[in-house]
């Protein structure tokens, strides 16, 4: 039966509200407690509506419309009473002087919209406002205890700061046990600011009564996410970014880091012109005269000796198009197939464990599966830190009874709301997906259909895992029995179910078969190409994915095609004119011992701080130092640029045209909000310009014309993909041609390696041994309010959240050391040693502490080892082992 709203026929649609049902025909409702995204509160009831047939009124934003229904939104009566209502609520949060205004925050349009005015406004007033927070703003008299930022923090970021006090025209608005949002739990993730109608929740860049003269839509440039983002712009200067409410990725919702730590881009040691190694001293240089030198001494250095003494990192940081140039230009100008990028010391084991088992390494699954996902495995990756917008949706899922597992050396945020935490030892997690596969099958709990018709190697499997003893899983893992056997079985009932896993598994000497030992899981459980389910990693910085698809890898060109398939490399080459090498060059661990060696001579680098970010820091710095020509494109100095004979300023995200592809292969746009500083370039532009000066034909005028190479470089993964096909929410590759979809699910018809491989691995202990020398674990990491090296977010007043680096300490370990909490700690590896405030935390189990990696002062990456997974040359960032003692410094003494 057809229902109407004010006259027009609706269609009422399952579940559907008046209110939604109303919008949906463009009938507008006024609405005060109604936030975006959020559960109706129902508080306001602004939203009455009449109902034919009904005595009294209904609050249409949590009426449901029924078939037959006969609504009114507009009646004198309504008029009246949502008049009445709204000067209530007005009167009630007392005297401030809200004004009715057409153009102005939700509130003052509702004023405007429904004839309110307030009774006594006292605009002289002094604006009582907490700015006790380096974003965020309150205050407290234009709040009018709506709920919707209440609502907005529980149901969307998760976080639970609000509450409400008081009753009546007392009620009021807290946050948590403190009274700012200094002292609260807040992550500044924004939601709150965005759900607010009135203003009393804002934040620094609002506050600053900047407005935007232009909003751009591109993404944002932190991590492996890619949430979409509306960035306002004023001149050259961004004044706010908003996430995109309509985008796939993370409809509305961002980080601290995406939403506010955009001020590096300002900061005054910003390089705005190329500068050249000059008598021991970086100076200032023109354009053409660095383009002249980088041509110059790369084409002295490769004619001399070889091009094995040439080399390249391409960029996550940067753009798909610009790593994509600048591995072709060493590829086909050099010679070289020495060409890598930090993939290798970050995801390369799950590409290459991904690669094996299914034919394509990276993820199968899409972020949307979180939400189709019937139980949720996140394995070695702490995402509400690190990928803070998909940690959120977890987290959700979680609380709303999705069941969790969580395998995490550390008691990770994920972990307070998992149904099992199994805190296994650092590097430990091949013996726990075997004995959680065990359990699997012990219980009978496998999909045999799916392993018969889609899988090969389960029966080798079976026959490994008979051999493997439960009680030998938990004397390696320190899980119990008991809870390895609960957890095993639970996933095989479940199945088909979506795995999530991060750095935990891949930085890591067994980091492949760690992976693989997972995909196991995935396969008995019939999880791979399946809807709310599969193998999902998450990627770490911005492009990882793009970088590592665009060829930046010594084994693989563009789109993963060997280079020593000749049949791959002849395609690739009709396309670029150019002959390439048949054989691998080296990765990013081996160019640099080629460089200690002095074999390797020339290198390029695309905007990674590998002095900092890469492990045996001490090695890094030697083998930089040896180098006769290093080029950095970068925004600073950073440690790595300090060994440059060559700094090429680089336009940062948001200055710049591209594309960048996120953790679920999704290619989505980049797009210039503002131009960058001075003389600084896109990456894409100096790449090319000095191709150009060593004599390539190169004439890309812009990005897209560089995509529509690679789409014809790789076609099976990028055929279909160009820049006007990639507005909205871009395209997720496998994208073969201008009519593809995109690939949301891949191998949902089959595996693309034909089928799924599960393999026997047995567990290999880390070579990190620890002993009486060096008896605790140190595991690294990441946290919430910086990024990487911190190189952009200690630029911004992201620094004042987490200013420091701590030593995270099991209370009994720090205890027995004679180590209070903030006192200073000396620790040291086999390969380094620094120093670091201890913080007391039971996050950690007793044996393992931890460290970020953000902080040069701390520079953890002098404690990290040599050593790398044999499959991937993937570092052991996760496990190393240290001694911790007291510095010799006072108690409790802070840098
Ligand atoms: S701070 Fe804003 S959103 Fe929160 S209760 Fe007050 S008026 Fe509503
Ligand atoms: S979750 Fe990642 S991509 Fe999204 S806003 Fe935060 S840093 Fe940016
Ligand atoms: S908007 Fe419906 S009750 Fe407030």
């Amino acid at each position: 039966m057809t229902s109407s709203i004010d006259g027009r026929e609706i269609q009422a649609r399952d579940g559907e509200t008046v209110l939604d049902a109303a919008r949906r025909i463009g009938v507008a409702i006024p609405t005060l407690c109604r936030g975006e995204g959020t559960r109706p509160d129902g508080g306001c009831r602004l939203c009455l509506v009449e109902v034919e047939g009904e005595a009294g009124l209904r609050a249409a934003c949590h009426t449901a419309l029924a078939a037959g229904m006969r609504i009114a939104t507009r009646s004198p009566r309504l008029d009246a009473l949502r008049r009445e209502i709204l000067a209530l609520a007005l009167h009630e949060s007392g005297d401030y002087p809200f004004e009715p205004d057409p153009n102005g925050s939700e509130l003052a349009r509702r004023m405007s919209e429904v004839g309110v005015r307030t009774a006594t406004p006292t605009a002289d007033a002094p604006r009582v406002i907490d700015a006790s927070h380096p974003y965020l703003r309150f205050e407290r008299a234009a709040c009018i205890a709506c709920r919707r930022c209440l609502h907005a923090c529980d149901e969307i970021q998760g976080q639970f700061v609000y509450a409400m006090e008081g009753r009546g025209a007392a009620t009021r608005l807290v946050f948590g046990l403190g009274d700012s949002f200094a002292e609260s739990a807040c992550v500044a993730c924004g939601a709150c600011v965005d759900a607010c109608p009135t203003g009393a929740i804002s934040d620094r860049d609002r506050a600053s009564g900047e407005t935007a003269e232009r909003s751009v839509r591109s993404t944002c440039g932190y991590c492996g996410v890619g949430c979409q983002i509306d960035v306002g712009a004023r001149g050259d200067r961004v004044v706010r970014i908003d996430g995109a409410r309509d985008a796939a990725v993370n409809r509305g919702h961002l980080c601290v880091k995406g939403r506010y730590a955009h001020g590096y881009r300002e900061a005054a040691d910003r390089l705005t012109r190329p500068l050249v190694r000059e008598g021991g001293r970086l100076v200032p240089v023109s354009w053409d005269a660095a383009i002249a030198f980088a041509a110059r001494r790369l084409d002295e250095i490769h004619r001399r000796h070889g091009p094995a003494a040439v080399g390249a990192m391409t960029s996550s940081r940067s753009t798909n198009e610009a790593a994509y140039l600048l591995q072709k230009l060493f590829r086909t100008r050099f010679g070289t197939n020495n060409v890598d990028c930090c993939a290798r010391v970050c995801h390369a084991s799950t590409a290459e464990a991904l690669r094996t088992v299914t034919g394509t390494g990276a993820a199968t699954t899409s972020f949307a599966d979180i939400e189709r996902a019937r139980l949720i495995v996140v394995a070695g990756a702490n995402a509400t830190e690190a990928h803070p917008v998909i940690g959120a949706r977890i987290k959700q899922r979680a609380l709303a009874g999705v069941p969790l597992i969580v395998i995490d050396p550390r008691r990770i945020e994920l972990a307070d709301y998992a149904a099992a935490h199994l805190q296994l030892r650092p590097g430990t997690n091949v013996a726990l997906f075997n004995a959680l596969a065990r359990e699997i099958l012990e219980s009978g709990s496998e999909d045999r259909a799916y392993l018969r018709e889609r899988c090969e190697g389960a029966d080798e499997l079976a026959a490994f895992l008979a051999t493997q003893d439960l009680d030998a899983a938990e004397r390696a893992t320190g899980v119990a029995s008991a809870t390895i056997r609960a957890a095993g079985r639970r996933i095989g009932a479940a199945g088909p179910v979506l795995f999530v896993h991060g750095l935990g598994l891949s930085e890591l000497t067994q980091g492949t078969e760690s992976v693989m030992a997972l995909a196991n899981l995935a396969m008995l459980t019939g999880s791979i190409g399946r809807a709310g389910a599969g193998l999902l990693p998450l990627r770490g910085q911005n492009n990882v994915q793009g970088n590592a698809d665009m060829g930046g890898a010594p084994s693989h060109l563009t789109g993963y095609q060997p280079v020593d398939d000749a049949s791959a490399r002849a395609r690739v080459e009709r396309v670029w004119g150019a002959p390439v090498a048949a054989t691998p060059g080296a990765t990013i661990p081996e160019m640099l011992e080629a460089a200690a060696r002095g074999d390797l001579r020339a290198l390029w680098i695309q905007g990674e701080d590998v002095a900092q970010s890469d492990p045996n820091e001490t090695a890094v710095r030697a083998a930089l130092a040896r180098l006769d020509l290093l080029i950095v494109q970068e925004l600073f100095v950073s440690e790595t640029a300090r060994y440059a004979h060559l700094v090429l300023p680089a336009a940062a995200a948001l200055e710049q045209d591209g594309t960048f592809t996120n953790a679920e292969r999704r290619i989505q746009r980049v797009r210039a909000a503002v131009p960058p500083p001075g003389e600084a370039r896109p990456d894409w532009r100096a790449v090319q310009d000095v191709a150009r000066a060593l004599g390539c034909d190169w004439r890309h005028g812009d990005p897209a014309s560089v995509m529509d190479e690679i789409a014809r470089v790789a076609p099976r993964l990028f055929g279909g993909v160009r820049y006007d096909r990639l507005d909205g929410d871009g395209l997720q590759w496998p994208c073969p041609d201008a009519m593809h979809p995109g690939t949301a699910t891949v191998h949902a018809e089959g595996f693309v390696r034909g089928r799924g491989r599960l393999s026997a691995i047995a567990y290999r202990p880390s070579p990190e041994a620890t002993g009486a020398e060096f008896p605790l674990t140190l595991v690294t990491g990441r946290v919430l309010d910086h990024y990487n090296v911190g190189t952009m977010t200690r630029r911004t007043p992201s620094v004042a959240l987490a200013p420091a680096d701590w030593l995270d300490l099991h209370p009994s370990d720090a205890s027995g050391l004679g180590l209070a909490d903030g006192d200073r700690a000396a620790v040291a590896s086999r390969w380094g040693s620094t120093e670091a405030r201890v913080r007391y935390t039971d996050r950690v189990a007793p044996g393992t502490c931890f460290l970020t990696f953000h902080f040069p002062e701390t520079h953890a990456n002098v404690l990290t080892g040599p050593q790398r997974d044999p499959q991937s040359d993937c570092p052991e960032y996760k496990v190393t082992a240290v001694r911790v003692t007291r510095a010799q410094h006072a108690q409790g003494e802070s840098r």
